[in-house]
């Protein structure tokens, strides 16, 4: 039996200096798709995979991420006097049992692997997923979920991996694969961000890990890659070919890149089509759009 993953990492330390002026002042993960901050749709989907402790690694500003997952008891008494019912159940998504989050501070922006490399001590020796919050993956069953139940099966490290356009290869890691088997892909190379027409593949790997304690000890050895940056890629290539693979893992789903204003865009549509509350108004509203556009040519 491989042992359960319980743990998950959430490197929310960023700048996200993409959403600038916004980002100025509230951290790119409390940016609001619909209703919900991106950080809740990374939470909800660790919760389905059966995530029971969720490390956050954050850096200065992003105190506002903390609140989000504290209780509000003068906002709750107020909805409770008011009978807001609704809304007050709209808040549960938001609490933590006290002890499950944690939160530790990355000091130096020094890339992806330095940031899950901080929070080694608390994932001690247990494989442990990595979700990056800026990739939103709407799937029916959730891609943690998937990746964990390929895991229970497999072990080894393993990548969410999806086909990327050729020139967008260049801003990924992105695997040189072996055979496939189903949605998994034996992975004989990885590179981080490689220099536009050298990538070995267009398979490229999307912020969504399951990794064993061997990545935090290739961690502390290698040194900076891509950008200047401790890479995570890096640490994960090492286990190549050894008794702990690495797999690619196509999962099942639609992948938005919400760490950029188009991909956050196409999603805040998506999501909002895809709400029964929204649809109607939200789908009207397009098609006269795209009425006035077409009758304006
Ligand atoms: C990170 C990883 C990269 C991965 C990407 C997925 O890059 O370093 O390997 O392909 O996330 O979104 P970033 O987008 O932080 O530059």
């Amino acid at each position: 039996m491989k042992k359960k993953v319980t743990k998950a990492v959430f490197p929310v330390a960023g700048l996200g200096t993409r959403f600038l002026p916004a980002t100025k002042s509230i951290p790119k993960e409390i940016m609001t798709l619909v209703d919900r901050p991106l950080i809740q749709y990374a939470i909800d989907e660790a919760r389905a995979a059966g995530i029971k402790e969720f490390i956050f690694v954050t850096s200065r500003g992003k105190n506002a991420l903390e609140d989000y997952f504290d209780h509000a008891p003068q906002l709750e008494q107020e909805l409770r006097k008011k009978g807001k019912t609704e809304l007050l159940e709209s808040l549960k998504m938001t609490n933590m049992e006290s002890g499950a989050i944690a939160y530790v501070r990355q000091h130096k922006a020094m890339g992806l692997g330095h940031a899950v490399w901080c929070a080694r001590n608390m994932i001690s020796n247990e494989p442990f997923a990595v979700i990056l919050p800026d990739d939103v993956i709407a799937a029916e069953k959730p891609c943690l979920q998937q990746m964990v139940e390929a895991y229970a099966e497999n072990g080894g490290n393993m990548v969410a991996a999806m086909e990327v356009p050729e020139d967008k290869a260049s801003a990924y890691g992105i695997l040189d694969p072996g055979e496939k088997n189903g949605p998994l892909v034996s992975v004989n190379g990885m590179v981080e961000k490689p220099a536009p027409g050298t990538q070995p593949s267009n398979f490229a790997v999307i912020g969504r890990y399951i990794l064993t304690p061997n990545i935090l000890k290739n961690l502390n050895k290698i040194k900076s890659g891509a950008g200047g940056e401790v890479q995570l890629t890096d640490a994960i290539a090492r286990q190549i070919g050894t008794d702990d693979p690495v797999r690619g893992y196509l999962f099942d789903g639609k992948r938005y890149d919400c760490g950029s204003k188009s991909g956050f865009l196409q999603a805040t549509v998506a999501f909002g089509l895809a709400r029964e509350d929204l649809r109607e108004d939200l789908d009207h509203y397009l098609k006269e759009l795209y009425a006035g556009a077409a009758a304006a040519t």
